[in-house]
């Protein structure tokens, strides 16, 4: 906490316990993603999908570690309920705007934990005719993973715990943190501190 607490306001950080991948170490494996990608993709124009809003920075960083040319699209997504959720129920708050048809679609996720909202999605694309579809996940949480998911790109795996930053939010806060960290145990369960 001392390394980077004179970095944040003391509210942004408020709850945090640990940093658990830092900044330079998301630097790095993002980078490596991007030349894999860069690599397999050569000649096929792909398209990178992602789920509104914990994807954003991953996006926008992979994005510019990709060195042949891509399109991106988003769609976002609310579950219906926590009932509904675990039965891998979505609705669709926003639908793509680019027709899949013949397209090489890489889905970009930011964390893949049950699998349930990934498997969902991923048997709606297929519906859709892409040429391909694939996965590439900067956290994977594969503790309490429900579905079998073909995942071909992952950064980190991860412990069986609730991270924030990079994007990840604890009821919308914490996204803009430069680094994946822990929570203390009163935040994660009591829910958030109001300043
Ligand atoms: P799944 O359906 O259980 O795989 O959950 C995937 C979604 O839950 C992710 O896209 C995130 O929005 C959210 N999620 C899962 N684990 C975390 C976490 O540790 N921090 C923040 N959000 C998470």
């Amino acid at each position: 906490m001392a390394s980077f607490s004179n970095l944040f306001s003391p509210d942004l950080i408020e709850g945090i316990s640990d940093v658990l991948v830092s900044a330079e170490q998301i630097e790095q494996r993002v980078s490596e993603l991007g030349r894999a990608i860069s690599v397999d993709y050569a000649g096929k124009n792909p398209l990178l999908v992602g789920v509104l809003k914990g994807v954003l920075i991953f996006m926008a960083d992979i994005l510019r570690a990709i060195t042949v040319p891509v399109e991106v699209d988003f769609i976002a997504v609310s579950t219906y309920s926590p009932e509904t959720r675990d039965k891998g129920l979505v609705r669709l708050l926003k639908d793509l705007e680019t027709p899949l048809n013949g397209r090489h679609v890489l889905f970009i996720e930011d964390v893949v934990d049950t699998g349930l909202t990934l498997n969902y999605l991923l048997s709606n694309l297929r519906t859709r005719s892409p040429a391909s579809l694939e996965v590439c996940t900067l956290f994977n949480k594969s503790r309490h993973r429900l579905v079998d998911l073909p995942i071909k790109y992952t950064g980190f795996d991860l412990p069986d715990r609730f991270v924030v930053g990079y994007g990840l939010d604890h009821r919308e806060r914490y996204r803009n943190l430069p680094f994946v960290a822990l929570l203390t145990p009163q935040v994660v369960h009591s829910g958030r501190k109001e300043t």
